[in-house]
């Protein structure tokens, strides 16, 4: 009984997230938008944890301390990683149901928190995709989302990035099956983020941030997690303005 209530009312969130966000009110995009960082991961590319983007070490003088070479808490960088099926479909776009227009772009609802995030924050962006493609349909993304669930899969990530400079991790992502997606699975499996901040950002049909931040707890033992932040998915267009005032509040 307890089984049948919980999948009744998940079929009710799932169906909520089919209807479009509202996105009369879509925000103002920043002047300045963030910087997108990582690289797409190739046989002969670097490992994860060597620097995406070099250019400060290689202008630093003889001596001087470089990124990669300090602790994270001293780093102190920004990083806002994000996933969300739009990026990661059949031609990088999944049913219309799973983009927002956002700053006059459309966009997946976990890409335009993450935008927002990392406008606000001066934060790296941070794309995660997978080598696999998740299915175009959403009732099919429904479906292979549940089974790559039960089976405890682990899709391997297509993109990589140096973490070593981030002593603040933002990890954004739609809410699955009452879950973080596998991909998000495997984006803490592959890096160790001891030492630093993670701060889980959900979107959802009203499961708000789910298990996550118990889940992040247990993948990354050495970090310290933060309570994190959640927006219904019929609110991602009208989010911006509380969710800056969020990041104010908590000190960004
Ligand atoms: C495979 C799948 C599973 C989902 N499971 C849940 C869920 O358990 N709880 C919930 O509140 N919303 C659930 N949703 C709704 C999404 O979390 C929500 O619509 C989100 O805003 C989508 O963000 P995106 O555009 O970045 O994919 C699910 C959606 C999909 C596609």
């Amino acid at each position: 009984m307890k089984k049948l209530l919980a999948l009744i009312a998940l079929s009710a969130v799932l169906l909520a997230g089919c209807g479009k966000s509202d996105d009369s009110d879509n925000g103002v995009k920043p002047s300045q938008t963030a910087k997108q960082v990582g690289s797409a991961k190739t046989a002969e590319s670097a490992p994860a944890d060597s620097p995406a983007d070099t250019t400060a070490e290689a202008a630093a003088p003889e001596g001087t301390t470089t990124e990669a070479q300090q602790t994270p808490a001293a780093a102190g960088g920004i990083l806002v990683a994000y996933f969300t099926p739009a990026e990661n479909g059949e031609n990088d776009a999944v049913s219309s149901a799973s983009k927002v227009n956002f700053w006059g772009e459309e966009m997946g609802n976990a890409e335009a928190m993450a935008n927002v995030i990392a406008a606000y924050t001066g934060g790296d962006l941070f794309s995660i995709q997978t080598v696999k493609d998740y299915p175009l349909d959403y009732n099919a993304l429904v479906d292979d989302a549940k089974a790559e669930q039960t089976a405890g899969e682990l899709p391997e990530l297509a993109t990589a990035v140096d973490v070593s400079g981030y002593s603040t991790v933002f990890v954004v992502y739609p809410v699955w099956w009452y879950t973080m997606p596998q991909p998000i699975y495997s984006f803490f499996n592959e890096y160790d983020l001891s030492d630093r901040k993670i701060i889980p950002v959900t979107t959802h049909g009203g499961s708000g941030l789910a298990d996550s931040v118990e889940r992040i707890k247990e993948l990354e033992p050495s970090a310290t997690v933060g309570e994190g932040y959640d927006v219904r998915d019929s609110d991602i267009g009208s989010c911006q303005e509380e969710l800056e005032s969020w990041l104010k509040d908590s000190g960004f």
